[in-house]
C-alpha cells in the first residue's frame, strides 16, 4: 500500500517507515525536518520536505501521491512548550492535524493512525491504565492530542475511513532526539557516553512505562493493516510495566560502562546526580496493553535491558564516540 507518514524522518516515524518497507508497503515522507533528520531513511525513500501547517502543499502532496493509507507522527512534541506557547502547538496539533486528515479524506484514504499520547490524556496513575480511564489533560499539548482524537472520529465517522489513534507510553530507543526535555534515555545516554554525569530530577522516583521505538512501529503497521470493526478506535501501547528513573539511570550507567569497557574507551563515566524536582511531573503514569493484544495481536518483544543496550551502543556510534 501507499503510505504517507508524516514525520517520518523523525525518531518513532523513521522507524515505522523500516518496517513499512519490510513489509512490501510504500511508503512517503512529509516532514519539515524541525528535529527529524533525512540520515535517518533510506535514501530510496521520497521525502516531501514540507509543513503540515502549510495547507496548500499538504493538499497538492496527498493529490500527487494519493496514498491508501495515512500515519500521522508530525507534531509540537514538546509538553513546556505547549504551556509557553499553546498557539504554536495549536497551530501544528490541531491546523496541522486538520490539513493531513481533511486532504486524507479528500483523496479517499482508507484508514489513518494517529499517535497520541497516553502519558498526557490518563495523568496520574499507578495502575496500567485501559483505554477508558477518565481523560485529564492538563497541558496544551495534551489537550491538542486529546482534541486530535476527536477530529479522527469525527473524520471516520462522517467521512468514511477507519481511524486508530494509538496512545503510546514512553517511547525510547535509536534515533531519539536528545536535546529536547523529554526523551531521558537519550538525554542520558548522550551524557554519559561524553563522560558527564547525568542528572536525575528530584529523588528520580517518578515511575515510567518505557517501550521500544521498534515495537511502536510494529504496533503503528499493524493498526494500518488489521482489520478492525468500529470505524474509530483509541489502542494503549506500552507494556503495562513501570520503571522509575533511578533504574533507568543504572541500567544505563551499567550498559555504558560495560559499552566503552570492551572499546577500550578511556571516557570515565561519573555516578549520576541528583537535581531540583520539576514541577508537574508525575508520579507515576502506566498504560495497559490488553487492548492492544487482542485487536493487533502486539506485544512489546524488546526488553529493557536489551533495548538500553541497543540504545547506548547506537548512540556511540552515532555520536562520534
Ligand atoms: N517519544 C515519545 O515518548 C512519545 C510519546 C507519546 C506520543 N508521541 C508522539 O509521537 C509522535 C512522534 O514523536 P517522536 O518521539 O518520533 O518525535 P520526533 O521529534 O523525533 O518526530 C517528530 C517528527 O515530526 C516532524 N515535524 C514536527 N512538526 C512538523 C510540522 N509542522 N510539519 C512537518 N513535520 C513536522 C519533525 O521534524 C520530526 O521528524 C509525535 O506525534 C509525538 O507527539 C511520542
Amino acid at each position: 500500500m501507499k503510505v504517507i507518514v508524516t514525520g517520518g524522518a523523525g525518531f518513532i516515524g523513521s522507524h515505522i517507515v523500516d518496517t513499512l518497507l519490510a513489509k512490501g508497503h510504500e511508503p512517503f515522507v512529509i516532514d519539515n525536518l524541525c528535529s527529524g533528520e533525512k540520515k535517518n531513511l533510506p535514501p530510496s525513500v521520497p521525502v516531501f520536505e514540507a509543513d503540515i501547517v502549510d495547507g496548500a502543499r499538504i493538499s497538492a502532496i496527498f493529490d500527487e501521491v494519493k496514498p491508501d493509507w495515512v500515519c500521522h507522527q508530525a507534531a509540537q512534541m514538546s509538553v513546556s512548550r505547549s504551556m509557553r506557547e499553546p498557539l504554536f502547538d495549536a497551530e501544528n496539533n490541531v491546523m496541522g492535524l486538520l490539513n493531513v486528515f481533511d486532504n486524507a479524506a479528500r483523496v479517499g484514504v482508507k484508514r489513518i493512525v494517529f499517535a497520541s499520547s497516553g502519558g498526557v490524556l490518563y495523568g496520574e496513575m499507578t495502575t496500567p491504565a485501559p483505554e477508558d480511564s477518565p481523560k485529564k489533560p492538563v497541558s496544551p499539548y495534551g489537550i491538542s492530542k486529546w482534541i486530535g482524537e476527536q477530529y479522527l472520529e469525527f473524520y471516520a465517522r462522517e467521512r468514511g475511513l477507519q481511524g486508530v489513534a494509538l496512545r503510546y507510553s514512553n517511547v525510547y530507543g535509536p534515533r531519539q532526539n536528545p536535546h529536547g526535555e523529554a526523551g531521558v534515555v537519550a538525554i542520558f545516554c548522550k551524557a554519559m557516553l561524553a563522560g558527564k554525569a547525568a542528572t536525575v530530577n528530584g529523588d528520580g522516583k517518578y515511575v515510567r512505562d518505557y517501550v521500544h521505538g521498534r515495537d511502536v512501529a510494529l504496533a503503528n503497521v499493524a493498526a494500518l493493516e488489521t482489520t478492525m470493526s468500529a470505524s474509530f478506535t483509541p489502542i494503549n501501547i506500552g507494556t503495562g510495566v513501570g520503571a522509575d528513573v533511578n533504574e533507568i539511570a543504572s541500567q544505563l550507567y551499567r550498559a555504558t560502562q560495560d559499552y566503552l569497557k570492551r572499546r577500550q574507551s578511556s571516557v570515565i563515566v561519573p555516578e549520576c546526580r541528583h537535581g531540583e524536582s520539576r514541577a508537574g511531573d508525575l508520579r507515576s503514569n502506566l498504560v495497559s496493553p490488553s487492548r492492544a493484544a487482542l485487536l493487533l495481536n502486539w506485544k512489546p518483544t524488546i526488553g529493557l535491558k536489551e533495548g538500553i543496550e541497543q540504545t547506548v551502543a547506537w548512540f556511540a556510534e552515532n555520536q562520534g564516540l
